[in-house]
């Protein structure tokens, strides 16, 4: 869509930006529904991946639709307070890098609220979509260049939670199941489903969930590994995929939910 598409009086909108290693992605959203009002808006994520060249980029989303209240940003690691605290995967330049004003003063002083990748798909995940039945504990973990996790327990989000890195069998949790490393290594989805075993059922152990969300592009093609889990909660695959992390974002900046 084009800012030029009317939109109804009173709709509950948001604006999130998802932040991710190949794209900036954008989109209006409809916070009664979760669903996006027209197309998301893409853009390749500049490189170097530093906080300002980042800022111009999520600017240039934000501009295309003409948006001008508060928004949400995702970024791929630990984030408090606005503040970027590890750059697993992205440029080092991040670690400290206030988020919130650095990409607020590309918009001229937009209010900017920037969260966790992985918990802002969580977020998105158990209102509107997969988990959005279930009332327990919600883990939703996303599996792509890294392994990122969301932990929620009815609409509130226990945010920064990296499962990611937590230790299993002597490694990290994603340099064993991320799906980067199915593809790094060439596995089958048979012996690539033997460590996210592993993985899930070293989360299950700690915090016995109710539900696995399994997000990331991967869960796209779920039918061929979901089913040869052997952890014993409950897995299903994300609804929302690409559309989460904006969603998530856009609810988080709403200020609607807790972070
Ligand atoms: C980071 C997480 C992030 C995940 C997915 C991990 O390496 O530590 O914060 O959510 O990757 O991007």
């Amino acid at each position: 869509m084009t800012a030029a598409e009317p939109i109804a009086a009173g709709q509950n909108r948001g604006f999130g930006v998802d932040v991710g290693g190949s794209g900036v992605k954008g989109g209006i959203v409809d916070l009664d529904t979760g669903k996006l009002i027209g197309e998301r808006f893409k853009m390749l994520t500049p490189q170097p991946a530093t906080p300002e060249a980042i800022a111009k980029t999520v600017a240039e989303v934000v501009r295309h639709f003409e948006w001008t209240g508060p928004l949400g940003v995702t970024y791929p690691g630990v984030v408090v307070n606005g503040v970027a605290q590890t750059a697993a995967n992205v440029d080092e330049a991040w670690i400290g890098a206030n988020a919130s004003e650095i990409i607020g003063a590309a918009l001229d002083g937009q209010q900017v609220t920037v969260l966790n990748d992985a918990d802002a798909a969580g977020l998105a995940e158990e209102r509107y979509g997969a988990g959005r039945t279930e009332s327990g504990v919600v883990v939703l973990l996303t599996f792509g260049t890294g392994i990122g996790s969301a932990v929620i327990h009815k609409g509130v989000l226990l945010p920064n939670t990296e499962f990611g890195h937590l230790e299993v069998g002597g490694k990290e949790a994603e340099h064993r199941a991320a799906s980067s490393v199915k593809e790094r290594k060439s596995w089958s989805y048979e012996r690539w489903s033997e460590e996210v075993t592993r993985v899930l059922v070293t989360i299950e152990n700690l915090i016995w969930p109710d539900l696995f969300i399994a997000g990331g592009g991967i869960s796209r093609k779920s039918e061929k590994w979901i089913p040869l889990l052997k952890n014993r909660t409950p897995v299903v695959a994300a609804e929302l995929l690409n559309e989460a992390g904006i969603v998530g974002a856009a609810m988080a900046a709403s200020g609607d939910v807790t972070h």
